[in-house]
């Protein structure tokens, strides 16, 4: 809980690919009170066991109800695969709320029948990721890249947006993104799913380079009004 009876969220991932969530709840909620923790220990998470990303996600979450967190988001897909069943039978008491890859959305947005899904091997591999797929994605090609480069390259820039960098950089990380996305749009996608919490943080240049021939799904908004719901709702029961 916050100083004076609040609720607190806290947010765990792997490193700062979380904070692209983090950032869109406070845009909308400003004043709720939030820890983060980033697991940099651990990470990467994406081509971890589910049972080791299983065990972290418990140990964060552990953490960030030690620092009195109310709500817990686990702002990473690839935790979200592995753990987000787990920690609600481990803790009924507690509201989880996960990030999975935008599937639903990618698959009545698209008007060529193929959508492109980025995100890691461990979300890819992911149960709840497959199971989606083959609920609300019948009759659609996901073609699924493992895009662990973008990983790295977000923890390198470090919370800095990628447009201000120095013009070498900017062109070298240009021509990362290409090196993953082109393939997808040649292979007739038109939409692009950012199916990790880091990849938002590239945005401005994945957007650049899908520009008149590919949509872009960054989910952080839709993630930021679940938040922002459970909250709400935790709220009503404390005062009720
Ligand atoms: N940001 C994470 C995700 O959404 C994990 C990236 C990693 O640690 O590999 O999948």
């Amino acid at each position: 809980m916050g100083e004076d009876g609040e609720i607190k969220v806290g947010f765990f991932d792997s490193g700062v690919g979380g904070l692209s969530i983090l950032r869109a709840f406070k845009k909308l909620c400003p004043s709720v009170p939030v820890e983060y923790l980033a697991d940099t220990e651990h990470a990467p998470y994406g081509n971890r066991s589910a049972e080791e990303v299983l065990r972290l996600s418990e140990n964060n979450s552990r953490e960030l109800l030690e620092r009195g967190c109310d709500v817990i988001v686990v702002a990473c897909n690839t935790a979200t695969q592995a753990a987000i069943k787990h920690l609600r039978a481990w803790r009924e008491d507690i509201p989880f709320v996960g990030v999975e890859p935008a599937v639903k959305p990618a698959a009545l947005y698209t008007k060529t029948g193929v959508v492109g899904v980025l995100a890691t091997a461990g979300t890819l591999n992911g149960r709840l990721f497959n199971e989606t797929k083959e609920r609300f994605a019948k009759g659609v090609v996901v073609l699924a890249a493992v895009a662990d480069e973008f990983v790295k390259e977000a923890e390198k820039l470090a919370g800095v947006s990628p447009e201000s960098v120095c013009q070498a950089e900017r062109e070298r990380l240009l021509n990362v993104v290409k090196a993953k996305v082109e393939p997808l749009m040649n292979a007739g996608a038109d939409v692009i799913v950012l199916g990790c919490t880091h990849f938002p943080l590239l945005n401005p240049l994945i957007t650049e380079v899908c520009a008149g021939k590919a949509q872009v799904i960054d989910p952080s908004e839709a993630v930021a009004r679940r938040i922002k719901t459970v909250v709400e709702d935790l709220q009503k029961r404390r005062i009720s």
